[in-house]
This record gives C-alpha cells, sequence and structure tokens, in this order.
C-alpha cells in the first residue's frame, strides 16, 4: 500500500521505517527543512538502535522518501498517519493544535477520500475532533470525507524498531467497515510474518487503551519507588521484593525496577494527560495523581541523600553518571537527571557531567557544568557520585576502581547500578535505592 506519515520524528520515522520493512511505499512529511533535508541526505538526525539501517534498506529499496509538501505527501496515498507531538501545556493537558493543523491541511489538500490515521498519543475523543476538523475544512474547500482511525504505539526509545516490528499486540479503532479493512491490509504483512493479537476496537476505545497502557506502567514504577522507602526504613531490600513478585505471572518483573522514577516524552505527560481528561469527563482519577506524586518524590531522593551523607553540597564536586532518561537513548526529554542537576546548582556543588551519548543535549542548559567526555574524568577527584542513568559501562566499574578515582567514598545510586553491598566491603558510604541506609 502507498501511505503517508506526516511528522517524521521518533514516532514518525519508526513508522516509517517499518512500514517500508514490510513492502509498503511510504512518504514521510515534516514541516522542519532542516530534518526533512538531513534525511533525504540519508542521515537520521538522533539516535535511535538500529533506525538508520533500516531507513537506508527502506530508502535503497525506493521505498521512504521525504517532502515538505502535503499535496506531494498525499499524492495517491490509501493512509495518512498524524505523528506529530503533543507536547503537554502549563495545566496538565496536552496541546493538540498540532494534530488539529494537520487535519487541516489533510482536508486542504487531499484529492481522493484517506483513512487518516492518529498515532499521536492523545485523549480519548480526539479523534472525534479530528473528525470534525476534516469534514470542517473538506466542507469549506470541497474536498473529500475522510475516515479516522485510532492506531496507538507501544514502542519504546531504544528498543522501537524491534517494539514496532515484533509488538505485543497491534490496536486498531475505527467506526466503519472499510476503515478497518484498509487497517487490516495495512498490517497484514506484519501479522504474517509476526502472529501477534490483532485488536479491532472502536476509536474511542483504541484511544483509551494507549492511556491506560502508560498510565498503568507508571504506576506500577511508582508502586514500586514507594515500596523502595519503605525498605530504606525497614531494613530490607526492594530488588528482592521486585523478584519475588515477579515470579508471580499476574504480577510480572518488567517495570519493577525502583530508581530515579520515570521520566521521558511519554509517561509524565501522558499520566498528566490522563489525569486532565478523566477530570474534564467527571472522574478524579486519584490513583494516577498519587503515581505522579511518588514519582517527583522518587526524583528528589538523591539530594536527600547527598546532604544525609556530605551534610553541605555547595562548593563540593559532585560526578553526575548519565543525563539521558534512559539507557539507549539520547533523549533528555523530562529526564529525571535534569532534576538533579539543577537541584544541586541550586545549592552550589560543582557538577561534572558524564553520559556516553546524551550531552550535546544539555550543553546550553547548563554553561556553569563540566562535561566530561570520559566517566574517569567524571569520577576523578569527585567527593561523591550520583548514577542518574544505568548504562552498561557504568555497571563495569569495579568498587575497588571507583575507591581509586573518588576522592571522598560517597556513592548515591539512584539507580541501583552496582551492588550496594560490593560497595560497603569495598569501605563505601552508599545510598541504594530500596536497601538498608548506612
Ligand atoms: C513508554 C512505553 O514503555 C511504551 O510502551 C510507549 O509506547 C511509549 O512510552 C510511548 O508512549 O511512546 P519510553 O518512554 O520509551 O516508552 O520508555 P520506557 O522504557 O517505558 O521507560 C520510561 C521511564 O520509566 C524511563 O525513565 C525509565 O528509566 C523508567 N523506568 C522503567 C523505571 O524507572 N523503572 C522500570 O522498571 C522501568
Amino acid at each position: 500500500m502507498k501511505l503517508a506519515v506526516i511528522g517524521v520524528g521518533h514516532v514518525g520515522l519508526v513508522t516509517a521505517a517499518c512500514m517500508a520493512a514490510d513492502g509498503h511505499e511510504v512518504v514521510g512529511l515534516d514541516t522542519d527543512t532542516s530534518k526533512v533535508d538531513s534525511l533525504r541526505a540519508g542521515t537520521v538526525p538522533w539516535y535511535e538502535p538500529d533506525l538508520q539501517e533500516l531507513v537506508d534498506k527502506g530508502a535503497a529499496a525506493g521505498f521512504i522518501s521525504y517532502t515538505t509538501d502535503f499535496s506531494e505527501a498525499l499524492d495517491g496515498v490509501d493512509v495518512a498517519f498524524i505523528c506529530v507531538g503533543t507536547p503537554m501545556m502549563d495545566n496538565g493537558s496536552p496541546n493538540l493544535s498540532y494534530v488539529q493543523s494537520v487535519a487541516s491541511s489533510i482536508a486542504r489538500h487531499a484529492r481522493h477520500p484517506l483513512v487518516v490515521v492518529e498515532k499521536s498519543t492523545v485523549p480519548v475523543r480526539t479523534g472525534e475532533r479530528i473528525r470534525q476538523t476534516l469534514a470542517l475544512e473538506s466542507m469549506a474547500h470541497g474536498g473529500e470525507m475522510h475516515e479516522v482511525v485510532s492506531n496507538p504505539e507501544f514502542l519504546r526509545e531504544g528498543t522501537a524498531i524491534e517494539d514496532t516490528l515484533r509488538p505485543d499486540r497491534v490496536v486498531v479503532g475505527a467506526d466503519s467497515e472499510h476503515a478497518h479493512g484498509v487497517m487490516r491490509a495495512l498490517y497484514q504483512p506484519l501479522l504474517d510474518r509476526h502472529g501477534c493479537p490483532y485488536v479491532a476496537t472502536d476509536v474511542k476505545t483504541a484511544e483509551l487503551i494507549k492511556h491506560a497502557s502508560n498510565a498503568f506502567l507508571a504506576t506500577k514504577i511508582s508502586f514500586i519507588n514507594a515500596v523502595a522507602r519503605i525498605c530504606e526504613l525497614a531494613g530490607a531490600d526492594v530488588e528482592q521484593v521486585a523478584d519475588a513478585m515477579g515470579f508471580d505471572h499476574r504480577i510480572g518483573r518488567a517495570f519493577l525496577d525502583a530508581g530515579l522514577g520515570y521520566g521521558g516524552s511519554c509517561f509524565p505527560k501522558d499520566v498528566e494527560a490522563f489525569i486532565h481528561i478523566a477530570a474534564e469527563l467527571g472522574y478524579d482519577f486519584g490513583m494516577l495523581r498519587e503515581t505522579d506524586r511518588i514519582n517527583r518524590e522518587a526524583k528528589a531522593w538523591p539530594l536527600h541523600q547527598l546532604r544525609r551523607l556530605l551534610w553541605n553540597v555547595n562548593d563540593k564536586e559532585i560526578a553526575v553518571l548519565g543525563v539521558a532518561f534512559k539507557p539507549g537513548t539520547d533523549d533528555v526529554r523530562e529526564a529525571p537527571a535534569i532534576e538533579v542537576v539543577d537541584a544541586l546548582l541550586d545549592d552550589g556543588a560543582n557538577v561534572r557531567l558524564h553520559d556516553p551519548v546524551a550531552l550535546d543535549n544539555v550543553r546550553e542548559r547548563w554553561p556553569e557544568v563540566s562535561f566530561c567526555g570520559g566517566v574517569e574524568e567524571a569520577l576523578r577527584g569527585a567527593h561523591a557520585v550520583i548514577t542518574c542513568t544505568e548504562w552498561d559501562e557504568y555497571a563495569a566499574i569495579t568498587p575497588e576502581r571507583l575507591r581509586e578515582l573518588l576522592a571522598y567514598p560517597v556513592v548515591v545510586d539512584a539507580r541501583n547500578v552496582w551492588s550496594a553491598e560490593g560497595l560497603r566491603k569495598a569501605g563505601f558510604t552508599v545510598a541504594s535505592v530500596g536497601s538498608p541506609l548506612t
């Protein structure tokens, strides 16, 4: 089939590359000319494992092209995916103006009826608004009547290609047999290659599945972070608690890693958005407000620990390891490390920051921070270290080497990168998440 992907950011480009890998002809559109220029020149302008290779393959086979022009993008396509951002506004609700603007442009430029797919994460009932916008624009300009589908993505940054090529499920919400038929045909190559559940629903249900899934995963993380606080107070070990809980197949071990809390462009925004749309519909989702509160508490934990272990932190040299919101990505959006570094700077600490891939994304934010190209450079002579992202290269540092590098034997391990026991044996004073405070 031939399709357009409007917005070739993290979600859009992965969608385009994976659809091309399944034999569809894809035109990626973005209004950001520098992004389109870079993609046309063959360079993916951010880091995502395997994406560059898949994009190269699609382009070489003639299955992916890029444009900034709507008429060109929509020419002869069956399906148009909306993959633009829905950033959070001050009141917690997502800004849907980009989605509306794309819907208007589609209606103005399409020369035949399309299936318009919302892939961007949006609150329930956004499909109705898209349909309304498409209809109003079509009436105003004598255009075609289009159908609206919700097809949420469940990809994680860092494993986006794997998650999209081999998903746990495909969810498609449509309100007509025709739209369901088109989407089923689109996904048939994937289903033939990778037999996963295909969940066909109405539009509103599909929209809700996305918010409910992300909010549930965020709540799982906050739950274990709350248990971690109790473990610290009681002298128990949260990792053993999580492992033993995880053996129960009804619970599962995934997303029970206690730590610095969730960040990224999805969970913080989606939890807020779900609270907001629930309230708008007349339901107070108090449980999610608590999920959010516990997450804020998790991000404040390292500085509390540092003050406990060092007393005053002003003028102390503090090594911060990791600024990406999780390993495997250079994305720093809503990264918990940002709050940690901001708080350290407010307290007058001298921060030496290391991250294997994400430093360029924060250089302008903190002129006073020392950006370290190597992890040992960050650690050498520091009074304490805080781990904020669990990159493998940090786990490989032995307690002995850490002892040689740091001025004081003080560790705040906010991602449980190291064995607390191993560090204690090597003479460190350690604050690890969810284990007895020493
Ligand atoms: C998340 C979801 O996992 C995807 O299914 C979804 O498609 C995506 O949002 C989205 O809506 O686009 P992502 O934000 O890439 O994916 O990252 P995750 O791997 O889910 O991690 C989110 C945050 O939770 C990270 O900061 C991570 O460090 C944290 N986390 C995760 C924990 O603190 N503990 C855990 O056990 C797991």
